[in-house]
């Protein structure tokens, strides 16, 4: 992203030790409460949650904050073709807290900016191709006052952040249990990069090991 300045962009997630983020029926049950309270002091500390589509259809979070006090920060959820349902949680619960800006592509009709508009979100164009363009969006949502984004997924929308290489940093809580499951969504979905070298490489900098979960911090290298 030569040029231009980007949010900085953790991505965040608990997974099974193999790998999966969900089990294959969507079950998202990972974490401990005190995982929680972590996710959630992370939360205080960045501009905006942003997810993937899916994980609103399949999950219905809220993004909020439970065991802090906070000013709040944006909801950002990134849905090409603006297909969430206007009953999600992101829209219907504490707008005033956590206003939530979804991020769609450039030729979607004025009718259905129209819908979501009318429920306070604010909609946000980026790129003319099929899905919403990430390298165009992260300027965008910078100068929007975002300058810390925490990525909690799905595993496809992890993947674009991967392929893209937007990641600055990595904390992933792991259960200490395997769901297996080839349709069980893993922590990065995608294509993939066909060698080893392609890939964005990280650098371990810390380790917890807590009530038999263990959770590691990287950064980019
Ligand atoms: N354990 C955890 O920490 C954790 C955290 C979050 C989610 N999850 C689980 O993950 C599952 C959902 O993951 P998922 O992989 O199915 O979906 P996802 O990553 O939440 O959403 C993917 C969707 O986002 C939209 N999108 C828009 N622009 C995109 C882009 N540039 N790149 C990629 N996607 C883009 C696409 O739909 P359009 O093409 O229609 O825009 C795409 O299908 C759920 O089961 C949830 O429980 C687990």
């Amino acid at each position: 992203m030569k040029g231009s300045e980007k949010p900085y962009i953790i991505l965040n997630a608990a997974m099974t030790i193999d790998g999966k983020i969900a089990s294959k029926t969507g079950d998202p049950e990972l974490s401990d409460e005190d995982d929680w309270k972590d996710v959630h002091k992370l939360r205080t500390q960045v501009d905006a949650i942003m997810v993937g589509k899916q994980t609103i259809i399949k999950d219905n979070p809220k993004l909020h904050i439970k065991y802090y006090e906070h000013k709040g920060y944006y909801r950002v959820v990134l849905d090409s073709n603006l297909t969430i349902p206007l009953d999600s949680n992101v829209i219907i619960y504490k707008q005033d807290v956590y206003p939530t800006i979804i991020c769609t592509i450039e030729n979607i009709p004025l009718e259905k900016i129209k819908k979501y508009e009318s429920k306070n979100i604010k909609i946000i164009k980026s790129g003319k191709g099929k899905r919403v363009d990430l390298l165009k969006l992260m300027p965008l949502l910078f100068k929007q006052g975002i300058k810390s984004i925490l990525l909690e997924g799905g595993g496809n929308l992890n993947w674009s952040f991967i392929k893209n290489d937007l990641i600055d940093e990595i904390r992933l809580t792991i259960a200490p249990w395997i769901v297996g499951g080839k349709e069980a969504i893993s922590l990065v979905e995608g294509e993939g990069f066909s060698k080893m070298i392609e890939s964005p490489r990280f650098k371990l900098s810390n380790i917890i090991n807590r009530n038999n979960y263990v959770i590691l911090n990287y950064k980019k290298e």
